[in-house]
């Protein structure tokens, strides 16, 4: 057992949080879509062939925003071949994933099932194989109303209103050397310039997301983000980041601190960016949109998954379909506290990916939906976490890993919703072997109950939800959680994930 301190005290606020924080992922890759969200052969399918057990999962997971098409699948991607009749739609070759795409789901259909599950569509366009014209094109199509060839086919396939799409992502990861069309700092952000600042003249309400770095180990991350934006500073609104972690080499201890990778991460891409702003006198800040975060046995996809052959592109394959255990859930759960942790310039991010593939929901086709281990902390943290993010001036004892070096043992941040009367605080312990006893000062709330104290921890770490057991991990009352003399006394099982609910009540 190990003791650790923090306070939570409204006074010390981040930022504002924003929804688009519990954002989510679909890719046209292996069956997140096809015999994913859309089977139209199941039973419970719906009379346009989506999954209404996966529907329901999604609304409780709390996904705000959804980045569609890709990923890499985009930057391939014709976004023509996806509208109109279905039975005219062409087959296309995937190169992204070595598949077949049938477009059977494309903008209209996706935008319907977002209706069904309550999100915001995001939209990235092709800057691999396409460029300016095309994503003019495509942005004429979804939002304008009507008069012009591209708006009024929108209207003859079916949809009168303009999708009115706000969030627009300028190509995919085009510092990887794996991505078609892959480009310079100094190309891409030419590129991206030119294209934002054209959209925004057929629609100056749209938000713009530039690509950052795929990776903060990529050999081109720091000097990507500061060209790029050189390039694109006054066009766009928000630079991307991604991050995958996996346990390494048994480094479980190591796995347990990918968070503070995240950290220093963002840390560093805002550094990156503040420094263009200042070079330039500009009074503008770029946020983050932390737009594919996750944990990904990426290895095994390189070992085993990976699809090869002339004659061989299947449709809808099984691909990166990861099963994650609960120590995977508590990275995951980690990684949103990095996060909330930088409300005030994170305001975008997106759990990938969402159904099948490296997904907190799995399917199997004609059976059931289930969730993963990683969608109890998403779930719990999109609804718990409202109003503003407050720093929580924490004290914990630390931990040598071989990757980050010292790391504290206990990581937590807070939430206050002053209008709602709710805070809620979320921690983890990183510790392989021990308790954490924790002290929470709150006297500067005033008056408050518990209304909930929820942990993930479980005896084997390994311990995973699958087809043949579905609901074997899931939420558990925290083992210690008192409150009285305005500090709340927890105690945090080793590798867990917490989180606790606050009510304000009249004193
Ligand atoms: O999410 C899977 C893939 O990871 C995406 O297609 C790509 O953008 C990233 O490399």
């Amino acid at each position: 057992m190990f003791s650790t301190r923090l306070t939570i005290d409204p006074r010390f606020a981040i930022g504002d949080v924003s929804r688009r924080l519990f954002g989510s992922f679909v890719e046209h890759l292996g069956r997140c879509v096809y015999d994913g969200l859309y089977e139209p052969g199941h039973e419970l399918a719906d009379e346009n062939g989506f999954r209404r057990d996966v529907v329901d999962l999604v609304k409780e997971l709390g996904v705000s925003t959804v980045r569609y098409p890709g990923g890499n699948f985009v930057s391939g991607f014709r976004w023509e071949d996806s509208v109109g009749p279905r039975e005219q739609r062409p087959r296309r070759l995937d190169l992204a994933w070595h598949s077949t795409e049938t477009n059977q789901v494309g903008l209209h259909e996706f935008a319907q099932w977002l209706e069904l599950v309550g999100s915001e569509l995001m939209l990235a366009v092709n800057l691999g194989t396409r460029g300016t014209a095309e994503a003019l094109d495509l942005l004429e199509y979804a939002n304008i109303r009507g008069g012009s060839t591209l708006s009024d086919q929108r209207v003859a396939n079916g949809r009168t209103e303009p999708f009115n799409v706000r969030m627009w992502c300028l190509g995919n990861e085009m510092d990887g050397p794996w991505q078609l069309g892959h480009s310079s700092a100094d190309a891409y952000g030419t590129l991206a310039s030119q294209t934002a600042k054209a959209l925004r003249q057929l629609d100056p309400d749209v938000e713009l997301v530039v690509c950052g770095s795929s990776g903060a180990s990529m050999p081109t991350f720091g000097e990507w983000e500061r060209v790029v934006l050189g390039h694109t500073y006054d066009d766009v609104d928000y630079i991307s980041c991604h991050a995958y972690y996996q346990e390494r080499d048994g480094d479980t201890a190591g796995f347990l601190a990918s968070a503070v990778d995240m950290d220093r991460f963002i840390e560093s891409v805002v550094a990156t960016a503040d420094h263009v702003g200042a070079a330039r006198k500009s009074s503008k800040r770029i946020a983050i949109s932390f737009d594919e975060w996750n944990v990904w046995y990426m290895t095994r996809f390189e070992d085993e998954e990976r699809i090869t052959g002339l004659d061989n592109w299947p449709v809808a394959p099984r691909l990166l379909e990861d099963t994650y255990s609960v120590l995977d859930a508590v990275v995951v759960g980690n990684l949103l506290i990095s996060l909330l942790k930088h409300a005030d310039r994170v305001t975008s991010a997106s759990l990938a990916q969402l159904v099948n593939v490296i997904a907190p929901i799995m399917t199997e086709p004609g059976g059931p939906a289930w969730r993963q281990t990683t969608f109890f902390p998403f779930a719990t943290t999109s609804r718990l976490a409202q109003g503003r993010a407050l720093d929580v001036r924490l004290e914990s004892p630390t931990y040598e890993t071989s990757a980050y070096g010292q790391v504290p043992l206990v990581d937590a941040v807070a939430t206050h919703d002053a209008s709602g009367g709710t805070t809620s605080v979320f921690l983890v312990n990183r510790s392989l072997d021990d308790e954490a006893e924790v002290v929470v000062d709150v006297a500067a709330l005033g008056g408050v109950r518990v209304a909930s104290a929820q942990s993930l921890y479980d005896e084997d770490l390994h311990a995973a939800n699958t087809l043949d057991d579905q609901e074997r991990v899931s939420l558990r009352p925290t083992p210690t959680c008192e409150l009285a003399g305005g500090r709340l006394r927890l105690t945090l099982p080793p590798v867990s994930w917490t989180a606790v609910e606050l009510d304000t009540v009249a004193l």
